[in-house]
């Protein structure tokens, strides 16, 4: 099979959303940018076509699958009831990073949810893909579009490089602005709680909602015998290289750890890439991969294309200091954690 790359400048956007959404209707698979990564998207009414998602991923069945919507109408058709808070964070953060998980009716094929009675529902916004999900009339079920494992893609090159001809298409809207995935929100618990960690951060859902906020730490969910959000058991993320994260600590701290990190790995006859902001460059590694200021929205943006780049660099190990986990590197810190390992 061979995969089409859609281009989406104003020369080529209106042919290229049509053929996207012709294969869509069409059973077929098309990977499609949004704010956070790209998403490898399937009819979510579509059987066949949802099942194909989860083989050309390599994706375990019981890992359930995000709905695209372009309005909050459409997700309400999903819904069995309209669950508390739905609106006001509807309202706010949509079209956003933001996923609910909310009870689901008959409307929602058993595959979508890997047999869940909830369904997670996103509206992404990103121009290009609220224009496709406006084209058709049915919503898009999409898992980050990588295989199983590797880290998300935020740039069509690399949705290109893991599932070229797996899929019919990707349309190609450029990089990723925000580069980590939505925040995963679950309102079908007593207190609404987060599953995944994202941009949208705890501080902000407790600001709209003016109420407490739990975050379902990743160890309560690995315990649990059924973990709320089944993706969050896996492994994920990560790059083929080793991934090591030194934990936050004071710049001059930070600057010797990473030295002393990278010269045992390369006494050990290690090739080492250095995965860290820009005034960290020039500790010792062999490849530089730029976190740019080093702020946690640079390291959301840049992360998963760093993990790549030093992979496509054949590095052996990959070092990476670390950030404060409050706010969105709460995020960030979470996904270095399942794609590596932190050492205090
Ligand atoms: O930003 C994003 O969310 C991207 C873009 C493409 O929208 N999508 C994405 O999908 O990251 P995926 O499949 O890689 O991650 C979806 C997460 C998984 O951890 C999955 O287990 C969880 O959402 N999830 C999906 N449905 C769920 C449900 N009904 N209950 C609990 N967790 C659910
Ligand atoms: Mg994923």
């Amino acid at each position: 099979m061979k995969t089409f790359i859609l281009p989406t400048d104003p020369a080529h956007l209106d042919a290229s959303l049509a053929a996207a959404a012709a294969l869509l209707r069409d059973g077929k698979l098309v990977a499609f940018p949004t704010e956070t990564v790209y998403g490898l998207g399937a009819n979510a009414l579509d059987e066949a076509a949802v099942r194909r998602v989860y083989e050309v991923k390599g994706r375990p069945e019981d890992n359930p699958m995000i709905v695209h919507v372009h309005a909050c109408a459409q997700a309400r058709e999903l819904m069995q009831e309209v669950p508390a808070y739905f609106d006001e964070l509807a309202n706010e953060f949509w079209p956003g990073p933001l996923t609910l998980i909310v009870r689901r009716n008959a409307a929602v094929p058993d595959v979508v949810t890997a047999g869940l009675d909830t369904v997670a529902v996103r509206f992404p916004d990103h121009p290009v893909t609220r224009e496709l999900l406006r084209l058709l009339d049915f919503p898009v079920a999409a898992p980050s579009a990588n295989l199983s494992g590797r880290p998300s893609p935020t740039d069509a090159r690399s949705v290109y490089m893991d599932l070229q001809g797996m899929i019919e298409a990707v349309l190609d809207g450029g990089s990723c602005p925000m580069g980590i995935e939505s925040t995963v929100l679950d309102l079908t618990a007593k207190i609404p709680t987060i599953l995944r960690p994202g941009i949208v951060t705890r501080e902000d859902l407790e600001d709209v909602l003016q109420t407490h906020v739990a975050a379902a730490g990743a160890d309560a969910n690995a315990d649990a015998a059924h973990p709320l959000s089944p993706g969050m058991k896996y492994r994920h993320y990560a790059p083929r290289a080793e991934l090591l994260v030194l934990a936050d600590r004071d710049a001059d701290a930070m600057h010797r750890a990473l030295s002393a990190a990278i010269a045992s790995a390369r006494a050990d006859g290690r090739r080492v890439g250095l995965l860290a902001p820009e005034h960290f460059r020039n500790c010792g590694e062999q490849v530089f991969h730029s976190l740019r200021d080093g702020s946690a929205v640079d390291y959301a943006r840049h992360l998963y294309a760093g993990l790549r780049a030093l992979d496509a660099a054949s590095v052996d190990i990959i070092i990476c200091p670390g950030i404060p986990p409050t706010g969105i590197g709460a995020a960030v810190m979470n996904r270095l954690g399942k794609a590596g390992r932190i050492i205090p």
